[in-house]
């Protein structure tokens, strides 16, 4: 099975991608944690990329399709995958159309902004492993450290108020079109792509 989250930042695509790969056991690809997992390794691409993250624009589409195509060329995705965070423009869903992979399920996150806000001023990760919690929503068993590996939690560097502001602007100029496209695709019958949209809001689990 092929997915695609979409969703603004902070509607919870990393919380939901994590009750998706349990159950269909399908890897998650977080264009988001890989190019964080290389600012931290400070290697080339994490040079090249750690401003602008941290700012809140987008990634250029050729540096993010080059490393998509990577990674799912790997084994673990012979049975499908799960993304997270991409597409997030017109060209890298086109991009992803021409290469031939078919995608089953989009499923767009619906959340309004105010709540987005409050949502990612209180987000803690686990670094390492990408764990997400909130410290109201969803706090950890001991305060400011990982449940399974006793580590500690930060905050990202792009989840201050301003910054969140300046992402929720990209998100509605640069990716909200996804929508349509995906719909249009879904009705258009030349694809296989089934798109959904569900209410990122009330109980996680639900
Ligand atoms: P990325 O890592 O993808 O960030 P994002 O899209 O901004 O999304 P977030 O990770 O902030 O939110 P989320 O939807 O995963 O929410 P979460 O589950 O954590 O991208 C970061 C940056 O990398 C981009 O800004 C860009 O620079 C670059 N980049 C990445 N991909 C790119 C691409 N394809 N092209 C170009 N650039 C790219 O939840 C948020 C919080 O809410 C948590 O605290 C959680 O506990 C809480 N929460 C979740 N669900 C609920 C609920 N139902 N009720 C209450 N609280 C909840
Ligand atoms: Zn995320």
């Amino acid at each position: 099975m092929r997915v695609i989250l979409l969703g603004a930042p902070g509607a919870g695509k990393g919380t939901q991608a994590q009750f998706i790969m349990e159950q269909y056991n399908i890897p998650q690809i977080s264009t988001g944690d890989m190019l964080r997992a290389a600012v931290k390794a400070g290697t080339e691409l994490g040079l090249k990329v750690k401003d602008i993250m941290s700012s809140g624009g987008l990634v250029s589409d050729d540096i993010i399709i080059a490393l998509v195509k990577e990674r799912i060329a790997q084994d673990d995705c012979a049975n499908g995958f799960l993304f997270d965070g991409f597409p997030r423009t017109i060209p890298q869903a086109e991009a992803l159309l021409e290469s031939g992979v078919d995608i089953d399920h989009v499923i767009e996150i619906d959340v309004d902004d105010e709540e987005i806000v409050s949502r990612l001023s209180g987000r803690r990760v686990h670094e390492a492993s990408g764990r997400v919690y909130h410290v109201v929503y969803n706090p950890p068993k001991n305060e400011g450290v990982d449940d399974e590996s006793g580590e500690p939690l930060v905050q990202r560097p792009d989840d201050q108020e301003e910054t969140i502001r300046k992402r929720l602007a990209v998100y509605h100029d640069q990716t909200k079109p996804l929508v349509n496209f995906y719909q249009e695709l879904s009705a258009s019958g030349k694809a296989e792509t089934k798109y959904a949209n569900v209410p990122g809001v009330g109980n996680m689990e639900d």
